[in-house]
């Protein structure tokens, strides 16, 4: 059996992502602390998540931007590494509430970044998004793509980079690591944790599937006149479970004493930091294309009607996943319909999400 290696602190770890990479640390032996304040979230994906590893989770409730809440953590635990998820992501929400959005994300970064300094943690694990692309001229999307952004959702994403990469330049001590995700789907193959987003789902795979269970009508397919196959827009979907295994991956580079530099020849740590690299498959499959998989999956017909383009979308999104393998000899693995397979069993498990647990 492996030594267990030290304490990674999880910001946002009871949620959808975080949740999952939780059953990648542990599988991976590492030590972790799930700090989050559940604003967008509920402890039972935590309960859950004991149950699917076999061990309790060490929890405490709190918000990034309380520092003596992060303090007493840092001088309770040997923490050495942070992923850090914690944040809001709804693009619309973003638009009506700037002032939140900023403050959450980018300000509660700045007091998780001056506690972690203070106690000489120096090693974080950042949720990007492909969101920080804006409008790419040409895809496959690279990480030396121009970055830009369209509302304040991925502004505050962009800052964060931004932030991270400053404080690089002031103390190359740090070791950071900019994960960009493309579109994270799918479910724990378990079906006992899943995306469980508030109100109507924004989001496509939320959508479709509570279509299928019975919970929505109908979904609107938001533009049939873009420039791909079909006309519906191209998104390079994830599945979640290879997702985690990215931020595991990303842990281990930490450890790694040289890392290969992209003339893949091995390098000091220093020489690619911060790392930024793009989480997804490389594959772009359209609406329609995620809408027959899902039928498939769920022996579920989903009615839908196109509707106009949703404002802000773009045609085409999809990563060229290949510095990814490189660096953190990582790949996703999964395909979609083993996303849509396990987002049925999620879905049908639990069609209220986390609420009324049996
Ligand atoms: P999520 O909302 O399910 O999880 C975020 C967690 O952070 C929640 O549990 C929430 O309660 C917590 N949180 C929010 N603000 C907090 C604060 N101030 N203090 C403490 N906890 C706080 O979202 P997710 O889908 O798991 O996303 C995780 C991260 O990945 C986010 O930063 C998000 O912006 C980023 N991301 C998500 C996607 C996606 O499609 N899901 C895509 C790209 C990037
Ligand atoms: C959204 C966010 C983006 C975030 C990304 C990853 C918006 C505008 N953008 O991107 O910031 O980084 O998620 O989570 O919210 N669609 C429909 N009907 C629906 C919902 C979606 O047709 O009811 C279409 C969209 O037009 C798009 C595709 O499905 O073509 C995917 O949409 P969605 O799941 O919302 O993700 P993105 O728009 O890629």
């Amino acid at each position: 059996m492996n030594a267990v290696k030290p304490m990674v602190l999880v910001t946002g770890g009871a949620g959808y992502i975080g949740s999952h990479t939780l059953i990648a640390l542990a599988e991976a032996n590492y030590d972790f602390i799930v700090y989050d304040n559940l604003c967008n979230s509920s402890k039972e994906s935590l309960n859950r998540v004991e149950k699917i590893i076999g061990k309790s989770i060490k929890f405490q409730e709190g918000d990034i931007r309380d520092a003596d809440c992060l303090e007493r953590l840092f001088t309770t635990y040997n923490i050495d590494s942070v992923i850090h998820f914690a944040g809001l992501k709804a693009v619309g929400e973003s638009v009506e509430k700037p002032i939140e959005y900023f403050d959450n994300n980018v300000n509660g970064t700045l007091v998780l970044l001056s506690v972690m300094k203070k106690y000489n943690c120096k090693q974080i694990v950042f949720s990007s998004s492909a969101t920080v692309y804006g409008d790419p001229a040409t895809t496959p999307i690279k990480e030396d793509f121009p970055l830009s952004a369209t509302n304040p959702y991925g502004r505050s994403k962009l800052f964060i980079e931004e932030i991270l990469r400053d404080v690089f330049v002031s103390d190359n001590e740090f070791k950071i690591v900019l994960l960009r995700y493309f579109n994270p789907v799918g479910s724990h193959s378990s079906g006992t944790i899943g995306e469980d987003p508030n109100g109507i789902p924004n989001n496509l795979m939320p959508f479709i599937a509570q279509t299928a269970v019975g919970k929505r009508e109908c979904l609107s397919v938001f533009g049939g006149d873009y420039d791909t196959k079909d006309g519906t827009g191209v998104r390079d979907y994830i599945h979640v479970v290879d997702l985690a295994l990215g931020h595991v991956k990303a842990l281990d580079y930490f450890t790694s004493e040289t890392s290969i530099s992209p003339d893949e020849t091995r390098v000091p740590f220093p020489k690619t930091n911060p790392l930024t690299v793009n989480l997804g498959t490389g594959n772009g499959y359209s609406v329609l294309d995620m809408l027959k998989a899902f039928e498939r999956a769920s022996e579920k017909k989903v009615a839908y009607k196109i509707v106009p383009r949703r404002a802000g979308d773009i045609a085409k999104c999809f990563a060229d996943p290949s510095y990814a393998k490189k660096m953190l000899d990582w790949e996703a693995k999964k395909s979609i319909d083993e996303m849509c397979e396990d987002s049925w069993r999620w879905q049908e498990n639990n069609p209220d999400g986390y609420q009324n647990p049996t």
